[in-house]
């Protein structure tokens, strides 16, 4: 039996590119709240501008700002650092940017998925450079081993091996960003 058959989606249960579950929905969800909580407290007495990196922070954005109590503000900014393909271009391009000045906000970045940390090192400079109060980052998924030093995640939910993964807001080419736990994706 396919381990995908513990879900839900069953769509994606005879999907023969879906390898191991990593990470099932009710473990990514207490994750969350356990970071929500961790986050509010840091924050106390704050109020927080979250950023999330479109288009997969998307559904992670929306459960952890259910998670946080505290006054919560989204933005949005969309990067692209891969095509269509697994590996990346080494190039980040700004493709959508912020709405908001971030003068004087606490902003938390918000990324599904941290692999060479490229990615994340480029949006931290660049949100740095905007007068915010704080800038940190929270990351769903870290990859083990690969992120250059001096990349800062103040918040992780989980380190996992270096492996091409999809679902939980991760695509391959657009597909599996709606399942709602992390899969091996087997090429
Ligand atoms: P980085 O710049 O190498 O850290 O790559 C970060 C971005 O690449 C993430 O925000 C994802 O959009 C994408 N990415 C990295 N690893 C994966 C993966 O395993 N599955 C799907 N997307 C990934
Ligand atoms: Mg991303």
């Amino acid at each position: 039996m396919n381990s995908n058959s513990t879900s839900s989606s069953s769509w994606a249960d005879s999907d023969p590119s879906l390898g191991e579950v990593l990470l099932q929905a009710s473990v990514i969800q207490s994750k969350i709240r356990e970071l929500g909580k961790i986050i509010s407290r840091d924050y106390a007495g704050r109020s927080l501008l979250l950023v999330g990196v479109l288009k997969g922070a998307l559904l992670f954005v929306a459960d952890l700002a259910r998670a946080i109590d505290l006054p919560v503000e989204f933005d949005f900014m969309a990067v692209s650092s891969y095509g269509v393909t697994t590996k990346t271009s080494g190039v980040v391009r700004i493709v959508k940017d912020l709405d908001m000045d971030l003068t004087d906000k606490d902003v938390l970045i918000v990324e599904e998925i941290v692999d060479s940390g490229l990615t994340l090192s480029y949006l931290v400079r660049n949100l740095q450079a905007r007068n915010a109060r704080s800038v940190q980052v929270c990351a769903l998924l870290v990859k083990e081993g690969m992120q250059p030093s001096g990349l800062d995640i103040a918040y992780t939910g989980f380190v996992i091996p270096p492996v091409f993964v999809v679902g939980y807001g991760l695509d391959l080419a657009e597909k599996y960003r709606n399942l709602p736990y992390v899969a091996v994706h087997i090429e």
